[in-house]
């Protein structure tokens, strides 16, 4: 899988490109393109953003710059989904990453300041998702939750199986997973559920069963 990730940071992508798994998929299952929009930008100087028309406070990343950046990567072959990240989109939802791992290429787009003038949103992003009901100050950190969510998901980021049984899981029915223990046994008086150290295979997976929420 290709994901583009159009932003005004590309270094801050850094620390995560070294985290597993990440880092287990990077230049096999996963290549990773960063793209600084000001590499591209038509404008003087390198700007980006613009004063908002009706005025108010903030900048506002414009559409000429982003459109620059996606014709000089794409020409006209863009991939299927290119996904700006805002506080005003869809959730991004297990489902949604589901669905997100299995495409070939996707391009993500962060803003920053007060957020993409809304022709980005309307005519060069496919889709619009957010990564929860409140507001960060920028795209990026958005983006590197999709990337990794995206990427946990993909062929041998993980030890075989435990992706499949986690929350959100189909497995799980979409519910919570259930809780783990390791050592000690019992540690200030709390113990770990006698079931857990019994050896009974059947009797764990009916007791961990019982308990996804
Ligand atoms: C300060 S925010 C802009 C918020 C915008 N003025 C609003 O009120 O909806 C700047 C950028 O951060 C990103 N961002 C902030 N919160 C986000 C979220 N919850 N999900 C996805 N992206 C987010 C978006 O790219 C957004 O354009």
């Amino acid at each position: 899988m290709r994901i583009d990730v159009f932003t005004l940071v590309p270094h801050a992508f850094a620390w995560l490109t070294e985290q597993q798994p990440i880092a287990g998929v990077l230049g096999t299952e996963l290549e990773l393109r960063l793209v600084n929009y000001r590499d591209t930008t038509p404008l003087r100087a390198g700007q980006v953003d613009d004063e908002p028309y009706g005025g108010g406070a903030g900048m506002v990343l414009r559409v000429d710059v982003v459109a620059a950046a996606l014709d000089a990567m794409y020409a006209d072959a863009r991939p299927p989904r290119v996904i700006a990240l805002s506080p005003q989109g869809r959730p991004l939802t297990q489902p949604l990453v589901e669905e997100l791992a299995q495409k070939q290429h996707i391009a993500l787009l962060s803003s920053r300041f007060e957020g993409f003038d809304e022709r980005i949103v309307e005519h060069l992003a496919t889709d619009v998702v957010s990564v929860g009901p409140y507001v960060l100050s920028n795209g990026d950190l958005p983006a590197m939750v999709l990337l990794d969510a995206v990427a946990r998901r993909l062929p041998g980021a993980l030890a075989e199986g435990s992706g499949e049984l986690e929350s959100f899981s189909e497995e799980l029915g979409g519910g919570l997973e259930y809780p783990h223990y390791t050592r000690p046994a019992e540690f200030r008086g709390w113990k770990v559920p006698d079931v857990l150290t019994s050896g009974d295979h059947a009797k764990i997976e009916a007791w961990r069963r019982e308990r996804v929420r």
